[in-house]
């Protein structure tokens, strides 16, 4: 049975809404500003800067040009590629899924604490608030309680997801990024005018840029910029292969990939500045330092924002300002994951869009509405999300550029391919940052994590449990990818020129038809 035609963005800013869509998410707005402050303030900046271009811009381009290249999500990309390569994609595709369940968990946290800022629900301790009232936090290996409060909103993030996708890409996710991008450019522009205006946000700006240049001697602070490059820019996790698959023939890769990356590190930047002018706030009306209460991921967003709001006048409206904007950053970032997942069944099983998502959709928000929102549930984010980023985003980089640049020797072919169609030129700097720099850069800081996690169990969770959800989870997905990868080693994709082909006998035979009747 003939695949109907592949689907297209309708626009070209379309495309580049959605890749800004996606790499704006949760990443630029809780873990940029902490990581930077801790990792030599003003003077992370370099690393941040060289990690963004030798990193973070050549694996988009690469992403982008594997995903135009071979018009498929990441396993029929790769295979077309070469066909053991298709183990990668269901790699991150499975990435994805593990990202997704608990993604959408943080955004129905936001969504219960914007209603929350009304009258600062959270009380005189929103640390306690948080995960005594709230999470109803539990040990390890104890499930806890099913928290209703949670599993609501949670249940609301993966209806507006699966109704989005279930649209498609030119009306869903694309319509959805034209109205999310805007909006929260707005909500959180104004959020970030109010907080430098805060009596304190000096102090905080101080802390956050004043540069420690000797940080830039420590391996470990270099780890940390490659590291928020890849989670911030989505890289590794097939969403970049994903949306380019659905660009037109004629696109500007390399152009919108410059465009979308530096969009990124600006609203990093941005966010950054929000973040600890709001601290400094925070810092003098405690009267302590901001190296007291900064903080980053769950405990900025939900323990040190509360307190924040609470101190400030007119707090409920930058209450709402923040936990709207950490909801809109994150459902444009979620959607994209999911049809990382939603796409590569329906290229690889030449599945209809809408029962791909009701399946494949349908079981990632089960699983993730099954077990999130249970006292368990912020422990098990907090362990997934360490592997799954150390051992599956950033790993799966280095094999597929490993694999891309030595093994398959498939780069100079791939630059003739984009420069013939893009607007900026790659000339040798893309292969030698990618064949290079890329993998040494990688390789180091697989090192390093493997040293950290050797020497002392990550947070003091039981082993039982790492072993379970940390290295279960990172080292399973890849024994998955092989396993599925043998069973469709003979189900053959065609390439994409047949692809193309088809679909152009398809429309001529439709016009032909349309003519008839006329
Ligand atoms: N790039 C997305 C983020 O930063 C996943 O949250």
């Amino acid at each position: 049975m003939p695949k109907a035609h592949r689907e297209q963005w309708a626009t070209r800013s379309g495309f580049l809404l959605a890749a800004i869509g996606s790499a704006v998410g949760l990443g630029n707005i809780w873990r940029f500003p902490y990581v930077a402050y801790e990792s030599g303030g003003g003077a992370f900046l370099v690393p941040y800067l060289v990690a963004l271009l030798t990193a973070g811009i050549p694996l988009l381009i690469l992403s982008y040009t594997i995903g135009h290249r071979f018009r498929a999500s990441p396993p029929v990309a790769l295979r077309r590629l070469s066909r053991p390569a298709e183990a990668i994609g269901w790699w991150q595709v499975l990435i994805s899924f593990f990202i997704a369940i608990y993604y959408a968990v943080i955004i129905a946290w936001a969504i219960r604490y914007a209603g929350f800022s009304i009258g600062q629900q959270w009380g005189a301790e929103p640390g306690p608030f948080f995960e005594s009232t709230f999470v109803g936090i539990t040990e390890a290996g104890d499930f806890g309680t099913y928290n209703i409060g949670v599993a609501v909103p949670l249940v609301a993030v993966w209806i507006i997801v699966l109704l989005l996708l279930g649209f498609g890409v030119r009306r869903g996710i694309e319509v959805a990024n034209k109205i999310f991008m805007p909006l929260l450019l707005v909500l959180f522009g104004a959020l970030v005018v109010r907080a430098v205006t805060l009596e304190g946000a000096g102090e905080g700006l101080d802390a956050l840029f004043a540069p420690d240049w000797s940080a830039l001697g420590d391996g470990s602070v270099w780890v940390a910029a490659y590291g928020q490059i890849f989670f911030s820019l989505s890289i590794g996790f097939g969403i970049m292969i994903t949306y380019a698959s659905y660009l037109r023939r004629k696109a500007d890769l390399t152009g919108t990939a410059l465009v979308a990356g530096f969009a990124n590190s600006s609203f990093e930047l941005l966010a950054g500045i929000g973040v600890f002018s709001a601290l400094g706030f925070m810092a003098v009306q405690s009267g302590g330092e901001v190296q007291d209460v900064a903080a980053g991921g769950i405990g900025l967003a939900f323990v040190a924002f509360p307190q924040i709001i609470s101190q400030m006048p007119a707090g409920d409206v930058f209450g709402v300002l923040f936990f709207v904007s950490l909801v809109v950053a994150g459902l444009s970032s979620l959607i994209s994951i999911v049809q990382v997942v939603v796409g590569a069944v329906q290229d690889r099983f030449g599945v209809g869009r809408v029962p791909a998502v009701a399946v494949v959709g349908g079981a990632t928000a089960v699983v993730s509405i099954a077990l999130f929102p249970a006292g368990q549930g912020l422990i098990l984010l907090d362990t997934i999300d360490h592997w799954i980023n150390q051992y599956g985003i950033a790993l799966a980089s280095l094999v597929l550029v490993v694999v891309v640049a030595w093994a398959l020797r498939s780069l100079p072919t791939l630059q003739r391919y984009t420069d013939t169609i893009s607007s900026v030129p790659l000339r040798g700097w893309w292969v030698v940052t990618l064949g290079a720099i890329t993998p040494v850069v990688l390789g180091y800081m697989m090192y390093d994590s493997l040293k950290a996690e050797l020497s002392a169990p990550y947070e003091d969770y039981p082993q039982w449990f790492l072993n379970a959800a940390g290295w279960g989870v990172a080292g399973g997905v890849i024994v998955l990818s092989v396993l599925i990868t043998a069973v469709l080693w003979k189900r053959d994709v065609g390439t994409a020129e047949d692809d193309l082909e088809r679909e152009r006998q398809e429309s001529a035979a439709g016009q032909a038809a349309g003519e008839g009747d006329v």
